[in-house]
This record gives structure tokens, sequence and C-alpha cells, in this order.
């Protein structure tokens, strides 16, 4: 009798299993609502708990009202109280995340009260976005969009110098057209940036719920803005190419957010 012996079969290839859960409650790139519904999503996903974070234009603190207390150290500042956000009075390299929302539309960043925007029926716009006072320019500053501009690109250097690298920076800002000219101020900010050494990590668009009022209105030129964005940027290290850069780390300490394996988002 033959006996018949099995012959060595090859070991199965190890499954490979995959990671991370599956899941539908991710932070979303836009959101329908209001600054204070969506900032704490943004600072979930990118700022880790117990971080130093100055935000340099504080006004009434409506993006921390949703912000679980003690979540983060939070240093408020604002030029109604007396800190200009383009001299801080923080040390170099001291803060992990800085936020960043100055006024965004020309008008209120005129010098002269008679013709700065907000008044009469907008007079709650002045209040909210620019103290109801004027942002004093810096020497050789520009006019119209271009001293909007001029705020953030001064803002931003005043925060690379304080922020540690692979630092947050959050910005709040709104496109506008001034002057009969469309202005992609987020665009505009996102290139300015790039030269000053962040790298663009995120961008947020927030679609407001309601419908803008039109007052007066002739001929429609261009399309009613009803969207803002959160531009979410990192502080790339002197001597690192913007271009080049990419990180999963986040100060304070190394932790990074997700699975080194998940390429998804
Ligand atoms: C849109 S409001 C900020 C609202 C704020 N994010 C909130 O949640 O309430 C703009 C703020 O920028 C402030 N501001 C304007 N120019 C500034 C400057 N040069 N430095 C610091 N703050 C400035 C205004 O006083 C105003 O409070």
């Amino acid at each position: 009798m033959s006996e018949e012996i099995a012959a060595p079969q090859p070991a199965a290839p190890a499954k490979r299993v995959q990671g991370g859960v599956a899941t539908a409650d991710v932070v979303l790139s836009a959101h329908a609502g209001r600054n204070a519904e969506l900032f704490p999503r943004i600072l979930a996903l990118h700022v880790p708990p117990g971080a130093i974070i100055a935000d340099v234009t504080y006004g009434q603190g409506v993006f921390w009202q949703q912000v679980p207390p003690g979540r983060y150290r939070l240093l408020p500042s604002d030029l109604a109280t007396g800190t200009d956000c383009r001299a801080l009075p923080h040390a170099d390299a001291s803060i992990d995340a800085l936020v960043l929302d100055p006024p965004y539309m020309e008008g209120l960043l005129r010098e002269k009260a008679e013709t700065r925007g907000g008044l009469g029926s907008h007079v709650g716009l002045r209040a909210y976005y620019a103290a109801g006072g004027e942002t004093p320019s810096a020497p050789g500053a520009g006019r119209w969009h271009q001293a909007v501009l001029d705020l953030y690109l001064a803002a931003a250097a005043e925060a690379r110098r304080v922020l540690r690298d692979h630092g947050i920076l959050i910005v709040k800002c709104q496109d506008e057209v001034s002057a009969n000219r469309q202005e992609l101020t987020h665009v505009q900010i996102v290139t300015g940036l790039a030269a000053l050494g962040f790298y663009a990590r995120d961008l947020f668009v927030l679609l407001r719920a309601n419908r803008p009022g039109v007052a007066r209105l002739k001929r429609q030129v261009h399309a009613r803005k009803n969207h803002s964005y959160f531009l979410v940027f990192q502080k790339v290290p002197d001597g690192q190419e913007v271009a080049r850069y990419r990180t999963r780390v986040l100060v304070p300490g190394a932790a990074p957010a997700g699975d080194p394996a998940d390429r998804s988002g």
C-alpha cells in the first residue's frame, strides 16, 4: 500500500489589514453656518490640545464660543485693547498656533471716519470688523484693497516671528470687489504667505446660511459673495523649501494626526 505524502503548500500570503475605522464623521472642507461652528473643528484637526494659541484679532471672541474651555492655552489680543497684530508682545518662536481675522474689506480700513465703510445700516459691521476705529497704516502702505493685503501680509510676517517651526497660522478672509475689481483675497494671501515661508496646509469654505441683503442694485456685475475662507498655514522652518515641505508633525509635541499610511487626506 502506497502512502501519499502531501507536498508542502506555500504559506498563504498574510492578509493586509487596513488601519483606521470606516466612518463618515470626518471634518469637511465646506460648511454652511457660522464661524463659531466651524472654528472648533479646524482646531480639532490642526492644533493639538494644550497648544499655546495667540488670537491676535480676538474682537468679541466669537470664534471661541464653542471651543471647550481649557483645551488650549489662549492668548487673546486686539487693536481695540491696545495690541497691533503687526507688533506682538510675544517672544520669537514662543507660540504653537496663531489666529488672524483682521477687517477684510478695504472700506473698513479707510483712515477718515467719514469715508470708512460701516455707516448707517452697516454700523454693526463696522463695530464687529473694525472695532469701530481705524487701523493705522504702516509707512508706505497701499490704499484700497492693497491696504487689506498689506495688513494680512505684515501680520503674517509677525506671526512667522512668534510661531515655532511647524506652528499653525489660521487666517480668516473673504474675497471682495473693490474699485470695480474682483480681488481674490484668499489667492493673494496664499501666494503672499508662500513667499514668507508658509505652507498652505488646508482650506475651508464657510457658506452663509442666510442670503446677503442688497440695498440698491442697478445692474449686477459680479456674483454677490456669500462665502468666506479659513486658510490653515504651517510655518516652514528656515532653510526648507515651501514647495517641497510636507509633514505630519504638529506642535506642541510631534504627534502626527491620523494614520501615517492614510493618504486620503
Ligand atoms: C472680524 S473682527 C474679528 C472677530 C473675531 N475673530 C471674533 O471672533 O470675534 C476684526 C478685528 O480686528 C481688529 N483689528 C483691526 N486692525 C487690527 C490690527 N492692526 N491689529 C490687531 N487687531 C486689529 C479689530 O479691532 C476687530 O476686532
